[in-house]
């Protein structure tokens, strides 16, 4: 301690020497690995030449081969353990046992944004589909989470799937809570959703200085040359709630490094990605351009982007998007790099990849009154008083422009841009993020999509509105590229017929390609009877309240759509969430819905067909 103090004492200029943290969160520069590529064109679905990454594609095939047969077996046998008087189909397609793996479903589970009550939302309903959780196990839905091949997330549902990923894929109880570690400078240590995001005290002198604090942090990605916004003071808020190191005793301690380093494809190395044990994670996020059709923007509405906008996923391999406007990629690992001879390592801190899918405090285009009138403006002005940029757009995520040039010049609406920007996910007005599940190459036929964002006036349930919204954008814009059943073409439709307060079906009688949707929102009270508490907007909450919101959640995710209208829940609903998951894939091999099967799609499918009646 004493020789530390004499040498900062005795050397001036290492007073203002980064912190940890800095160091941590600062790109690395270094020679491009020889073969590297800096895009790679994804193909088209209509020209028939659409390729996932080989490296996604060899974790699929391998979940494929090595997991999923043993997870639908397990799922499987939860499910005949209840005694459900399934068509004998659901478990010959179940269990088959042959190396083939066509005849299984290709399932895909979305987790929308909504802020913390979609992070909880979202957590609740993947309890009750966990194999880990013995209560879901009995009832019969535990499993499912095992059984899918991908798992996407948005803005509060980044925050969930971010941390699930990189916590490495722990139960929702450990994730939501943490563990006690010998070491928790390195162990995952829970949300600490008891700490508010941002603003950890309730003192603004000491909040001012918490600002203060993460402005260093990004202090040395600042003086590499790389510009810094707003997003990557979220992004080392992020690392102390959705990275390992952090638990509630360390959390003000300045001297750790609270997440930094921890980059979003290094979840590539840990255990239960490398033994293919997760369903590959997906993050989502909106292209925030200066070059936007801005006749685009839904109309009416609070959403900033135009839907002609790419969507942009990013997932532990790479960055960018399938739809035919971007139709290209650059490796996560090297996010940040311009070119193939230096690259760019260390950029993709998963605080700032969740950040970016969670940016919802976008004000671009907007008027400068309107910046300043947010919260989120001190931070800002913070940020630009201590390492001052010019020319910057301070409110968005920041990316060095990989996809620069003739690349991607004539169909990329930033191809000529330095710097590209996102923004929230939802900011188009599609919070569940789906896109993802539709890429063609993908080959998903059940997408399972949990909705908690908000879309009732002034109240905090769901009312389907992203369905509505992905439906006019594929339609309008994109209707060979992707598929998508019909759903209803405007809120009050949900609303009046209760499709947001019981799981619904959407594809049932599809003659497309499009895959069955199995819509699960956070739309009502619980059924029996409980006090609601899931129709919040919490900036924090207590162990307490979060054990009890995802309590709750598990019950509006288990109790179904009774065909007894006073019940609390239905009785059949494993076994119908079962008919559904199998669907396509019943399909496949040409055999009829029957039995159970037949009543539950009476019940749970929703009866309009049609688009733009
Ligand atoms: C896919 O086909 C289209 C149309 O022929 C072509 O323009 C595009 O370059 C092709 N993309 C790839 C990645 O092969
Ligand atoms: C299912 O049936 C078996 C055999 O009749 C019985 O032992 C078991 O308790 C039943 N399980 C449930 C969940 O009803
Ligand atoms: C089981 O897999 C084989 C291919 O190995 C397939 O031909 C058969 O239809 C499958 N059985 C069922 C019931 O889906
Ligand atoms: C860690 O252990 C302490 C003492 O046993 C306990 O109070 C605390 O709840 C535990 N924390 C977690 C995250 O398990
Ligand atoms: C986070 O900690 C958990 C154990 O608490 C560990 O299994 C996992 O690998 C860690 N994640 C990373 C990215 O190091
Ligand atoms: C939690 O959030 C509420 C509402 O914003 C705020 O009043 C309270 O101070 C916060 N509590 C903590 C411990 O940050
Ligand atoms: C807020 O924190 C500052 C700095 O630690 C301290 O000087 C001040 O007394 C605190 N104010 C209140 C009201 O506690
Ligand atoms: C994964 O770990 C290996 C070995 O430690 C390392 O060389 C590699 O860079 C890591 N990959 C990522 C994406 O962090
Ligand atoms: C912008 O979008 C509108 C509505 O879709 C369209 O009519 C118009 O041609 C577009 N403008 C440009 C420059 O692409
Ligand atoms: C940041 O500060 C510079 C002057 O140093 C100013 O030109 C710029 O407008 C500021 N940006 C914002 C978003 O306030
Ligand atoms: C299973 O889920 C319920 C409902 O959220 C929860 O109370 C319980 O702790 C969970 N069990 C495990 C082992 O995660
Ligand atoms: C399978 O779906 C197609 C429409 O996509 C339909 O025409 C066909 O009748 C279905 N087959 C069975 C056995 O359900």
């Amino acid at each position: 301690m004493f020789s530390t103090l004499l040498v900062a004492s005795s050397l001036p200029l290492l007073a203002v020497a980064q912190s940890a943290a800095s160091l941590a969160y600062t790109p690395v520069y270094g020679t491009c690995p020889s073969g590297f590529t800096l895009v790679r064109q994804a193909g088209s679905s209509a020209a028939d030449n659409q390729t996932l990454n080989p490296q996604e594609a060899a974790y699929i095939s391998a979940r494929k081969s090595n997991v999923l047969p043993n997870a639908w077996k397990t799922y499987l046998s939860n499910l005949e353990a209840t005694n459900a008087s399934l068509p004998s189909y659901v478990s010959d397609i179940l269990s088959n046992s042959s190396s083939d793996t066509a005849v299984y479903p290709n399932l895909g589970i979305a987790c929308s944004g909504g802020g913390w009550r979609a992070t909880m939302f979202g957590a609740g309903v993947l309890n009750a589909l966990d194999g880990r959780n013995e209560t879901a196990v009995a009832f019969g839905t535990g499993g499912l989470l095992q059984a899918a091949q991908y798992v996407t997330g948005l803005s509060g549902g980044s925050s969930l799937v971010g941390s699930l990923a990189q916590a490495n894929f722990p139960t929702m109880e450990v994730l939501a809570f943490g563990t006690n570690a010998t070491d928790p400078t390195h162990a995952w240590g829970g949300w600490l959703s008891q700490i508010t995001q941002q603003t950890p005290y309730t003192n603004a002198t000491q909040n001012n200085e918490y600002i203060q604090l993460l402005i260093e942090e990004v202090r040395g990605k600042s003086e590499a040359g790389f510009a810094v916004s707003y997003v990557d003071l979220v992004a080392r808020d992020n690392g102390r709630h959705f990275s390992n190191g952090t638990d509630l005793d360390n959390f003000f301690d300045d001297s750790l490094v609270h997440g930094a380093g921890y980059t979003w494809s290094g979840v590539a190395n840990v255990s239960t990605f490398v033994s293919y044990e997760q369903p590959f994670p997906i993050l989502v996020a909106t292209l925030l351009s200066p070059n936007g059709n801005m006749s685009n923007v839904i109309p009416n509405s609070s959403f900033i982007i135009p839907i002609s906008n790419p969507i942009m996923e990013l997932n532990v391999y790479e960055m960018g998007s399938y739809d035919p406007t971007l139709a290209a990629f650059t490796p996560m690992e090297y996010l940040g790099t311009m070119n193939e001879s230096i690259c760019v390592t260390n950029y993709d801190q998963a605080g700032l990849v969740m950040g970016a899918s969670g940016d919802w405090n976008t004000y671009y285009n907007t008027s400068e009154s309107t910046l300043v009138s947010t919260s989120m403006y001190t931070m800002i002005e913070a940020l630009n008083d201590t390492l001052p940029q010019t020319n910057i757009v301070l409110d968005g995520t920041l990316f060095p422009n990989s996809f620069h040039g003739p690349a991607t010049e004539g169909t990329f609406i930033d191809a000529g841009e330095t710097i590209i920007m996102m923004s929230d996910g939802g900011s188009d007005g599609e919070a569940v993020p789906i896109q993802p599940l539709l890429v063609k190459a993908r080959g998903l036929d059940i997408i399972f999509a949990i909705d908690a964002n908000q879309d009732w006036a002034n109240e905090y349930w769901s009312a389907g509105g992203s369905l509505v919204n992905t439906q006019n954008r594929i339609n309008t814009l994109f209707p060979t590229a992707y598929s998508f059943p019909p759903v209803p073409t405007n809120t009050s439709e949900f609303i009046a017929q209760n499709l947001s307060t019981r799981p619904t079906f959407f594809g049932c009688d599809s003659s497309t390609e499009a895959p069955l949707i199995i819509y699960l929102a956070n739309g009502g009270p619980p059924r029996d009877g409980e006090t609601s508490l899931t129709n919040v907007a919490p900036n924090n909450v207590t162990a307490e309240q979060l054990q009890a919101f995802l309590d709750q959640t598990y019950t509006i995710a288990t109790q179904g759509n009774p065909a007894n209208v006073s019940a609390a829940a239905d009785p059949e609903w494993p076994a119908c969430l079962a008919c559904g998951v199998v669907d396509r894939a019943r399909n496949r091999t040409g055999v009829e819905r029957s039995g159970v099967c037949s009543s539950c799609f009476d019940r749970y499918c929703w009866n309009g067909s049609t688009y733009g009646l």
